[in-house]
């Protein structure tokens, strides 16, 4: 067992844009169930701290490069026994909202410094910071806002291993390259073998090209980042180290995503008695405005309004869907273009389409449960969380056969059907037209009840909790910590 700093730029509920939050809570926990000693570091935002009010103080030191003074604040997550520890520093104390961009929704200025500094300080709790009284064997690191934690780890030859999870590639961290000269890195780390890309600074490649080992989210994306279609660029990196790279589907924690349990639901439900999921489509549609049909199959669709979620598919495919009977709930921010075409549809159709822009956890688990199908069209997904709520929820995924989404939801062939081992629709083009015709597939289950109710069973009885995930990273952690040893 191995003391474990698990550093992170999201943690939920301290703050969260995407699926990262939701990991970043639920892995520690589950490591410290099989009995690692582990501890979180993330950014204490403005808004994270105005919520959580006085915070105790437990260690500050002055970082060299910025010249400023950062304090360590410690504060608990709800259920869960895992410390947190708040890097409290100018950058991030004095800003709220999106974590990585402005209000305009444009990245920061000083992302570079920003994040490095959050690198800085893992490498100085490495290090043996002062009044913490703690020391990682292991620093486990989330994407690029983390790239620079096994630079900083080599640079100051901090003993200690360093794994890097891949949560997104698309987001690799890339700064000019005048920000290189402003983080006193060493000169050596300009060269493509160090943190060039293409004239550019890039955090991703700290991660992947120093990290003691490499994992990311599911067995496909693992081998999908190792081709120029998922690479962005790093593919010929990536296959340099394929032997080091491990890819370990995420879970689901059934505190918080749980029908049975669930505190956002209005009536709850199991596997065994689903009658509780009726009342949570009927409430849905009332919240949503939606008319209140039950027989009127509800689409959910939750997520970051990005084209690596295939919302153009969705827009696409939404005509020829609206000459069926159903109806179409929507929850999501991002990109000005998709929150606009999606709110002009849901006017033209309100009783038929619910567009709601923003980020509303409460209705975000609603959905889950009022609805009987999630749509999840992605272009490319590292591993995906709402489809494994939503299987979760008896609520039948309809996926493109990508990423994560490919190792989690088995297509409900005849022959899938037949062995019990269906749980959704899966389908290969990035089309409208194999999303419509996926969506026509399912809805031709929907009408026959019992078939219908198998599926939704079998998806309830899929077990995508932490505890198998979590002790495959425990290996992971054996070898990077050997390998250090080794050296
Ligand atoms: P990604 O991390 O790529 O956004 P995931 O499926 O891994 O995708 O995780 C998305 C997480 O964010 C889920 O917990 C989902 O419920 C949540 N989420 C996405 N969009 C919203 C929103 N608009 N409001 C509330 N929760 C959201
Ligand atoms: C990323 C990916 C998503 C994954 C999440 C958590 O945001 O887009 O597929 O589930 O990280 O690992």
């Amino acid at each position: 067992m191995a003391k474990i700093l698990f550093v992170s730029s999201e943690v939920h509920p301290l703050s969260k844009t995407g699926g990262l939050a939701d990991v970043s809570a639920s892995l520690p926990q589950a490591l410290a169930e099989l009995g690692h000693e582990v501890r979180i570091l993330t950014p204490a935002y403005g808004d994270t701290l105005e919520r959580l009010g006085a915070v105790p103080e437990r260690s500050d030191w002055r970082d060299p490069v910025a010249g400023t003074t950062t304090r360590l604040r410690e504060t608990a997550l709800p259920d869960i026994e895992v410390p947190v520890w708040l890097l409290d520093a100018p950058g991030f104390s004095d800003r709220s909202g999106n974590p990585y961009l402005d209000a305009q929704g444009r990245p920061h200025p000083d992302n570079a410094e920003r994040f490095d500094l959050l690198a800085r300080t893992a490498t100085a709790i490495a290090g043996g910071l002062g009044g913490l009284g703690w020391q990682p064997e292991l620093i486990h690191c989330n994407d690029w806002q983390t790239g620079l934690v096994p630079v900083r780890m080599l640079q100051h030859r901090i003993p200690g291993a360093t794994v890097f999870t891949i949560h997104n590639l698309a987001y690799q961290g890339l700064f000019p390259a005048s920000a290189f000269g402003s983080l006193d890195l060493p000169q050596w780390l300009w060269t493509m073998d160090g943190l060039e890309f293409h004239g550019q600074l890039s955090f991703m490649k700290g991660g992947v090209g120093f990290a003691d080992r490499l994992t990311t989210v599911s067995p496909t994306y693992a081998q999908e980042i190792r081709t120029p279609a998922h690479g962005w660029g790093l593919e010929g990196l990536l296959n340099r180290r394929a032997a080091e790279l491990t890819g370990i589907l995420n879970g689901i924690d059934h505190r918080f995503w749980d029908p049975s349990s669930d505190a956002f639901l209005p009536a709850h439900y199991d596997v065994r008695d689903l009658r509780g999921k009726a009342a949570n489509k009927r409430r849905l549609q009332a919240e949503l405005g939606l008319s209140q049909d039950p027989k009127a199959p509800l689409l959910g669709f939750i997520s970051r309004l990005a084209d690596q979620k295939g919302v153009d598919l969705l827009l696409e495919a939404i005509g020829d869907l609206l000459e069926q009977d159903l109806q179409i709930a929507v929850l999501g921010r991002g990109e000005a273009a998709y929150e606009r075409a999606l709110q002009r549809l849901a006017s033209n159709h309100p009783d038929r389409i619910a567009v709601r822009i923003g980020f509303d956890e409460g209705l975000a688990h609603r959905v889950e449960a009022g609805a009987d199908m999630l749509l999840m069209p992605s272009r490319f997904e590292p591993c995906g969380l709402n489809q494994l709520y939503s299987l979760r929820y008896g609520t039948v995924p309809v996926v493109r056969a990508v990423g994560g989404l490919a190792d989690s939801v088995v297509d409900a062939t005849p022959a899938h059907l037949e062995s019990g081992r269906a749980t959704g629709v899966t389908f290969q083009d990035a089309t409208g037209s194999a999303l419509l015709e996926a969506v026509q597939r399912a809805l031709a289950l929907y009408t026959q009840p019992e078939l219908w109710r198998r599926l939704q069973r079998n998806g309830m009885r899929q077990d995508f909790t932490w505890q198998r995930s979590a002790a495959r990273y425990g290996e992971v952690y054996e070898e990077a910590l050997a390998e250090r040893r080794r050296i």
